[in-house]
């Protein structure tokens, strides 16, 4: 911990009692541990459009009387302005968001500040604020995810015809298209898309009205509430409302499943800008230098994808780890679920708006991928496939496959360049059409079937993915 004053924004001022209840002042570093203010102030908006629904409750159930309700309603807009415009003055001495924003109030407004709290705590207050900024970031990350995707498809049009090397093991194993390695990425982003859309239904629900744990005596209407912040429902259970952050948890392990993808495709990205695979080149502005080595060009966004990868991975463990020990109701442990939640939801939006950018300047070197190709004797089994279909069973097509590969690999040739009578060597059964299943342009071709490589089941495939984006 810092024994500065605090370096947040925040001012620090002289510990008071909390409440008549205590008979010191808090501790000064207590007021430290404890605060949360220097990273909650993030939920502050949040924060006014719960209070301003609650207090319009409370107005309609009689509870709270309408010149109050104007004076708060006045108030918050004030302190609103005040926040946006970075005019608020935030102090460590009140604790958190909600405690500076209430004073605020009752600064302004008097009396009725004092009465915006009633049949309400700030266990399900910051719940409900918590649940609010996540609907909207979840909703922020959608459209982030659709932009990568649609330069997803346009990359994965352009390139439905160019061939490169699948792999396996990293070795090369069959011929692809490059739009249909492409494709594959466009699939894992739908997936978590999806993933963020399921998360949101269980996200957008209202704890407010559970109060500190029990509920209160007032008669609210917490339908009423719901349907004013927009969510479907209520948190059915008040002990569960203020105490369960299983909403952030499955938000996290959306987002570490979607930096996991963003990852691997980093990952290629950096080996296949590698002169040795060259498949690639990444345009100069998102690509630095090195301060010593003057050749040096490295890709270093990607390697940041990748990099920064491990931090969302560390926010859901985290979580996982604040709640497992908790018993109900709330505890102040849950203070610790915003600055991993924070963290991995800026993480996730920077790097997929940066991946946006990053596939424009990313451009294909066809010529590379296609040496490689023919390096990697990636029509062997299509040559097995061909002597298959001449009644040469399976097992018997690949042992004659592997040593015409062998043959081929000592004398430095590529199996389309072995003549029909070198190949007859390895099987009879080779004859005069064998070469068109030597070829990687044949042999994409061929897997024409739904999911499969061949340029048409490729453009299907981009006009499939195209259609479920435009239902989103
Ligand atoms: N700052 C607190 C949090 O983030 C707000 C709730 C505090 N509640 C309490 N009973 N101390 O969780």
């Amino acid at each position: 911990m810092k024994d500065e004053l605090p370096a947040d924004g925040t001012s620090a001022a002289h510990p008071k009692k909390w409440s008549g209840r205590f008979a010191e002042p808090l501790d000064e570093l207590t007021q430290r541990y404890t605060a949360s203010v220097g990273f909650d102030r993030r939920l502050a908006l949040v924060d006014i459009r719960g209070s301003l629904a609650h207090a319009r409750m409370l107005a309609r159930a009689g509870i709270l009387s309408a010149t109050d309700l104007a004076d708060i309603e006045q108030g918050l807009a004030e302190i609103e302005a005040e926040i946006r415009e970075g005019r608020f003055a935030w102090s460590i001495a009140l604790e958190d968001v909600h405690l500076n924003i209430e004073r605020r109030l009752t600064e302004r407004v008097g009396e009725a500040g004092k009465r915006l709290h009633t049949g309400r705590s700030r266990n399900d207050q910051v719940a409900t604020d918590l649940r609010l900024w996540l609907r909207d970031e979840i909703d922020g990350l959608a459209e982030l995810l659709r932009r990568v995707q649609e330069r997803l498809l346009d990359m994965a049009e352009a390139h439905v015809d160019t061939l490169m090397p699948g792999f396996t093991h990293l070795q090369v194993a069959q011929p692809v298209t490059f739009g249909h390695h492409l494709m594959a990425y466009v699939e894992m982003f739908s997936r978590d898309a999806a993933r963020l859309a399921d998360c949101r239904g269980r996200v957008n629900r209202l704890p407010l009205g559970a109060a500190a744990l029990a509920g209160t005596t007032f008669p609210i209407d917490r339908e009423w509430v719901a349907q004013a912040l927009g969510f479907d429902g209520i948190c059915e259970n008040s002990l569960d409302a203020v105490s369960d952050r299983d909403f952030a948890v499955e938000f996290l392990a959306a987002a570490a499943l979607c930096m996991a993808h963003v990852s691997r495709m980093a990952e290629e990205f950096v080996l296949w800008m590698n002169p040795r695979f060259g498949f690639i080149d990444i345009a100069d502005r998102f690509c630095t230098g090195s301060s010593i080595m003057p050749q040096k060009k490295n890709p270093d966004v990607a390697e940041l994808m990748r990099g920064k990868t491990g931090r969302v991975y560390g926010s859901l463990v985290a979580l996982l780890t604040l709640i497992k020990g908790q018993p109900l109701a709330y505890n102040k442990d849950n203070q610790e679920d915003k600055e991993p939640l924070f963290d991995a939801a800026d993480t996730l939006a920077d790097t997929l708006r940066i991946l946006a950018e990053l596939l424009g300047g990313v451009s294909a070197r066809p010529e590379r991928m296609r040496a490689a190709l023919e390096e990697g004797f990636a029509t062997a089994t299509d040559l097995a496939d061909y002597l298959v279909r001449q009644g040469v069973p399976f097992r018997d097509a690949h042992e004659a496959v592997a040593q015409a590969v062998r043959a081929a690999e000592s004398s430095g040739r590529t199996l389309e360049s072995l003549t029909l009578g070198e190949l007859k060597r390895f099987s009879d059964r080779a004859g005069d059409d064998v070469h068109a299943s030597l070829s990687a342009a044949g042999s994409v071709a061929a897997r024409r079937h739904a999911g499969g490589t061949a340029p048409e089941a490729v453009r299907a495939a981009i006009a499939r993915a195209r259609a479920r984006l435009s239902r989103r």
